[in-house]
């Protein structure tokens, strides 16, 4: 079955064609960071009229680059939440009309779990495993166990982990979002240079706590101010934070994998194109002889592709949203068992 699938929870506007909820034809991305880079994030009045203007083209892009028409497909899938209203409201309004106008089912797919599913598209992972979904708006363990079966083992109690990527980036004086600069700059420090806390390492939970960090970075700021871009400690500050970030987001997986019973690894989310993570959850998963799946960078972050092998799925199985789904700006993970039984 070929999908056409629309993302616009944030600030991308997305679109892929999909054979078998396994195969990308084509996945285009339109990126609105320029335009927001000024406000020093996310402006959702904007982002909502940029989805406007951008979706179309997209859509058509990714058709096009596919070589298939509408008549070609056998379902729509869009993201239903979680996300800004607004932006949700357009790649959602305009999967509807796509759908009725062409007689097809459309399904809405929660924009994490197409996080959970992105590696599906590079290598089918076998249930249950572990996730870890770290983005701009959630740092979240999950065990899974099949479509639709998600567990919260642990989560963020204040900022995610690529919120903090993002803060610490606007104190270094980086435009938004400006974690991929933090790991760049991190290539050539001392990731021990600074000692910088690892809040909750130690409290038992699998929760997370990034908030304290990104104060930690501020205090440091304030005491030793660097004297502009050039200042050779901002490689050094840059992987000391980076260091802090991962110890916790490792040590905390580690947990969650040693309670939860599972051998695989999911990692995804746009935090997942961090190299550092990278390097450090494969020297765990030596560790601990366990399966890694981490997609290529450009899965990782949020595109259309990912929504696909979910809706494949709740498709091929007779489960389709129908034209009255409604965008949901929150929607959390555990509850979609009940929202796929009332689908
Ligand atoms: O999943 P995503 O593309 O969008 C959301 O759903 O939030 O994630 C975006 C987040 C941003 O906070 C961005 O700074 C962060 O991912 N990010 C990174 C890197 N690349 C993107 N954080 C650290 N290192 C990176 N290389
Ligand atoms: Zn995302």
């Amino acid at each position: 079955m070929l999908l056409l699938a629309i993302e616009s929870s944030c600030d991308e506007t997305a679109a892929a064609v999909v054979r078998d909820g396994r195969t990308v034809l084509s996945s285009v991305v339109a990126s609105q960071i320029a335009v927001h880079a000024e406000y020093g994030g996310v402006v959702p009045e904007i982002a909502s009229r940029r989805h406007l203007e951008a979706v179309v083209p997209v859509v058509e892009q990714a058709l096009h680059q596919a070589g298939v028409w509408f008549s070609d497909l056998g379902g729509v899938a869009a993201t239903q939440g979680p996300g800004l209203a607004g932006a949700l409201l357009v790649g959602l309004s305009t999967a509807k009309a796509l759908a009725f106008a062409n007689r097809l089912p459309l399904v809405g797919i929660n924009h994490i779990e197409g996080h959970l599913f992105a590696s599906f598209l590079e290598r089918p992972v076998e249930f249950p495993f572990l996730a870890l979904v770290v983005s701009g708006g959630h740092s979240h363990l999950y065990r899974v166990d099949g479509f639709g079966r998600y567990r919260t083992l642990g989560q963020t109690i204040d900022d995610a982990a690529g919120e903090a990527f993002d803060k610490v980036a606007k104190l270094l004086g980086f435009s938004y979002p400006g974690g991929a600069l933090i790991d760049r700059l991190a290539v050539d420090g001392d990731p021990a240079a600074v000692k910088f806390p690892r809040p909750l390492l130690h409290d038992g939970s699998c929760n997370f706590s990034f908030s304290g960090l990104k104060t930690a970075v501020l205090t440091h700021l304030q005491k030793f101010p660097l004297s502009g871009p050039d200042d050779p400690r901002l490689p050094d500050l840059c992987a000391s934070f980076q260091a802090a970030v991962c110890d916790v987001l490792v040590a905390k997986t580690s947990a969650a994998l040693m309670g939860s019973g599972c051998n695989r690894l999911v990692v995804a989310g746009g935090v997942a194109c961090n190299s550092a993570l990278r390097r450090e959850m494969g020297c765990l998963a030596d560790e601990r002889g366990i399966e890694l799946h981490i997609p290529t960078p450009a899965l990782c972050a949020d595109n259309a592709a990912m929504l696909a092998v979910p809706a494949d799925y709740y498709l091929e199985h007779g489960m389709e949203s129908g034209l009255g789904l409604d965008a949901l700006a929150v929607w959390p993970l555990d509850s979609i068992t009940a929202h796929l039984a009332a689908r």
